[in-house]
């Protein structure tokens, strides 16, 4: 009888009980400014609920990427307080190894340039570069990459050097080295930019199966097509850096005022030229 196919819900079933009846993330007025001068966050509160699929949204600039980057543990907040499964993260509380092994066995970041996330000199090198960070062993590296690769398709590319690869294959190898890790929570940012509608649609349907899986998704966009599959509810910031609306997709794709104000949609009848 052929293997089974790896899928979102069966790759490395078993690797541990899902733990965390509260909020996954717990963010209580955030303040970030670059450089003591070009403010980012300006005050933003969420919760994200376990199996929550998240949509944030807003103009260039407001401060998605700077909100993923903080959830993820690699920025911390110049105020307010960052809570992930019940504990406090903060740059000390990062700093012990236990702690910081722990939580980036469960939170992947799918950053939106994969090149800032490719580096090994093969694709299976790179697959495996996160396991092993993690002190798992070889068999078991082995065993999740080859699932892994098999699951997004990419087993023909296994032997490629990353950086030589096309943009939408670069995005396949940089979700591989995240879900090699079988993190609960996933973090992409602009996951469907700069990819040919077949990969767009191909990765917004493994966001859904993810979900689907009982993975916890936040995800910046720009992209309102699909916003209802891929989301269950949507985060719109303002230009003021502050959240205005937590709302289903449903009620942001019928709110126009709000589309407009987010950049989410265009006023011809506003453009001069
Ligand atoms: N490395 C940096 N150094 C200085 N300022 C930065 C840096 N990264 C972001 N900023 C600033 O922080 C603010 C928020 O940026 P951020 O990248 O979080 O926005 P965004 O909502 O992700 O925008 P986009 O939709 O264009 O991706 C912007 O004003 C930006 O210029
Ligand atoms: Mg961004």
């Amino acid at each position: 009888m052929a293997a089974e196919q790896p899928t979102a819900a069966n790759l490395h079933a078993g690797t541990g009980p899902r733990d965390h009846d509260g909020a996954v993330f717990s963010c209580r007025d955030l303040r970030y400014t670059y450089l003591d001068r070009f403010p980012a966050l300006a005050g933003v509160s969420l919760d994200v609920r376990p199996g929550e699929r998240v949509a944030l949204l807003g103009p260039n600039g407001c401060g998605k990427s700077t909100l993923l980057k903080l959830l993820d543990g690699l920025i911390f907040p110049d105020s307010g307080t960052f809570t992930a499964f019940g504990h406090p993260v903060t740059e000390d509380v990062l700093e012990d190894e236990q702690f910081s092994t722990a939580f980036r066995s469960r939170v992947g970041f799918v950053f939106q340039n994969s090149d800032t996330q490719v580096f090994s000199p093969t694709v299976r090198d790179e697959v495996a570069f996160g396991c092993l960070q993690l002190g798992l062993s070889e068999d078991e590296t082995r065993t999740r990459v080859e699932d892994v690769l098999r699951m997004l398709d990419i087993t023909d590319l296994a032997d490629r050097a990353p950086f030589q690869l096309s943009g939408g294959q670069k995005k396949r190898v940089a979700i591989a080295s995240v879900l090699v890790m079988n993190p609960d929570v996933l973090l992409f940012d602009e996951p469907t930019a700069a990819l040919d509608p077949r990969t767009q649609q191909w990765l917004i349907d493994l966001i859904v199966e993810l979900g689907a899986a009982g993975k916890t998704i936040v995800l910046a966009t720009h992209d309102l097509d699909g916003l209802d599959t891929i989301a269950g509810r949507c985060l719109v910031f303002a230009e003021d850096h502050t959240i205005a609306r937590s709302a289903s997709p449903t009620d942001v794709l019928a709110d126009r005022d709000l589309l407009l104000q987010a950049n989410l949609i265009h006023d011809r009848s506003r453009t001069t030229r």
